[in-house]
């Protein structure tokens, strides 16, 4: 029998032979994560194991390759190829999966849940991906499956979603969620470029092992979709929703919202609207002009930071560190102490999502209006801005500033920037298309909604 099933009474209930030293955990992975998790677990060991009231000893990791130099606490850790050493291995408790990817990891975390183990992950494309099909793993098993990691790093939003605003109906969650793009988008502001930036995000191991997952929404996407579940019920996969990257920013672009008195973000966010006379929920990821003054205006470096809207506690901010070993392991640590504490006390949690029978269905944004900022490179001669003009005003889309930038003396072309007034995505969706095809058009078209102040 395994020794997760042997710890527990068959009715969840405490038995004799509960009476653990210590709760076993193997890691599914020792990268950026892994490590952090590691150096905290040793770092703060005693205090850790007060605090649980019994030790908590990694026993092993799953690795890639044993060949790899590691440091730190992590190069002592006992390495292993063989998922079996770990998943439904008699003498490991708490798996802890922190590979990233969908497979294999799906599969392991499946086979822990299913052998009994509980689970602690910090892998938001799983979760947003297949959560329904984990928590229903978790559910048939009984194990539990924790996930605080997975979204905003060290920052504890799962907890505060589920527990904190537990008796609260939430209306909105919207934030920075990325910490990669957030480091990207500070460094090119202070005129760094681009590439350099992304380059020492994945160095400082902020980044995914993809960063094409960070720089282009979707990692924001999969959070979003998590703490979407969370906060309404209503669950949707990532790609069903409208996201947009920060990978076609240009420095012009940082350069003309410092002018205009705000900072770009890449803003995650979902909220609850109503269409007719039902409840929908809106959500997307775009990179948005934020004003100056506004809580995530400031939000630096590869912090994170997620403003909440609820009824009766009405706004409420939680910022920090969304990314890095040490932030995400510390959010990991606590997840594993949380396992092991249920095990000390025979009892499961059951801490899988609530099922929420009528939750809220997804609305695309069409209908749903904003301000936006747009930038245009144009040939420089008579009547572009009023062939721009003639578009917005054919679709009801009205201009609150308008700029031009180079041109003169020689035939480069010149850029158009305009911020316009309140209007629905449809709207300047089809305006974007028309100025598109204009004659005088040579590029850009980089298009940012504006947040508002109150936003
Ligand atoms: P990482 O540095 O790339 O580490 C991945 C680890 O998993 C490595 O130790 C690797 O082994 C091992 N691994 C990967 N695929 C494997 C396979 N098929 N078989 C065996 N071992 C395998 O990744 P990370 O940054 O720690 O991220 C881990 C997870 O945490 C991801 O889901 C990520 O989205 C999430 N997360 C990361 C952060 C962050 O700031 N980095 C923050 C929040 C959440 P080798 O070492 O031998 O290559
Ligand atoms: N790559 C992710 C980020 C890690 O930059 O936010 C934290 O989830």
């Amino acid at each position: 029998m395994k020794m997760a099933e042997r710890s527990r009474g068959a009715a969840g209930a405490p038995s004799k032979k509960a009476v653990k030293k210590s709760v076993r955990v193997g890691l599914l992975g020792l990268g950026t994560v892994g490590a952090g998790v590691a150096e905290i677990l040793k770092k703060h060991q005693s205090m850790i194991d007060q605090r649980v009231g019994m030790e908590i000893d990694v026993v092993r990791a799953l690795v890639r390759s044993k060949k790899k130099k590691r440091s730190g606490v992590a190069r002592g850790v006992e390495q292993t190829t063989k998922p079996s050493d770990i998943v439904g291995a008699p003498d490991i408790d708490v798996v802890v999966e922190l590979m990233g990817g969908i497979e294999p990891a799906r599969t392991m975390v499946l086979d822990s849940l299913m052998a009994g183990q509980s689970v602690v992950t910090a892998n938001k494309a799983l979760v947003a991906l297949h959560g329904t099909e984990l928590f229903r793993a978790a559910k048939k098993s009984g194990a539990d499956i924790h996930f605080e990691a997975a979204v905003a790093g060290g920052i504890p939003i799962i907890r505060t979603l589920r527990e904190a605003l537990a008796s609260d109906r939430i209306t909105r969650v919207m934030g920075i969620l990325n910490g990669t793009t957030n480091y990207i988008l500070g460094q090119m502001a202070k005129g760094n470029s681009y590439e350099d930036a992304l380059g020492k995000a994945q160095e400082l191991g902020y980044a995914e092992a993809d960063p094409t997952l960070d720089v282009n929404g979707r990692d924001a996407a999969d959070k979003i979709a998590i703490l979407s579940r969370l906060a309404f019920g209503t669950s949707f996969k990532a790609g069903a929703i409208e996201v947009q990257g920060i990978e076609r920013l240009t420095p012009a672009v940082l350069a003309d919202a410092k002018s205009l008195g705000y900072r770009v973000k890449l803003i995650a966010q979902s909220w609850l609207a109503k269409h007719g006379d039902q409840e929908v929920v809106h959500a997307g990821v775009f990179p948005c002009f934020v004003p100056i003054g506004h809580e995530l205006s400031a939000v630096p470096g590869a912090q994170n930071a997620i403003l909440v809207q609820s009824d009766s506690l009405g706004t409420t901010l939680y910022q920090g560190p969304g990314a890095g070993g040490l932030p995400t392991g510390s959010a990991v640590t606590a997840d594993i102490m949380e396992a092991a504490r249920n095990i000390r006390a025979g009892v499961r949690r059951q801490l899988t999502p609530a099922s929420v029978t009528r939750a809220p269905k997804l609305k695309n944004l069409g209908q749903c209006s904003s301000r936006f900022y747009a930038r245009w490179l144009v040939r420089d001669e008579p009547g572009v801005l009023a062939a721009i003009s003639k578009v917005l005003a054919n679709n009801g889309i009205s201009l609150a500033t308008v700029l031009q930038y180079g041109g003169g003396e020689s035939d480069s072309p010149v850029g158009i920037v305009f911020t316009t007034h309140e209007t629905t995505n449809a709207q300047m969706n089809k305006a974007m298309n028309q100025i598109k095809r204009l004659r005088s058009l040579k590029g850009g078209g980089n298009v940012l909604r504006i947040l508002g102040k109150k936003e």
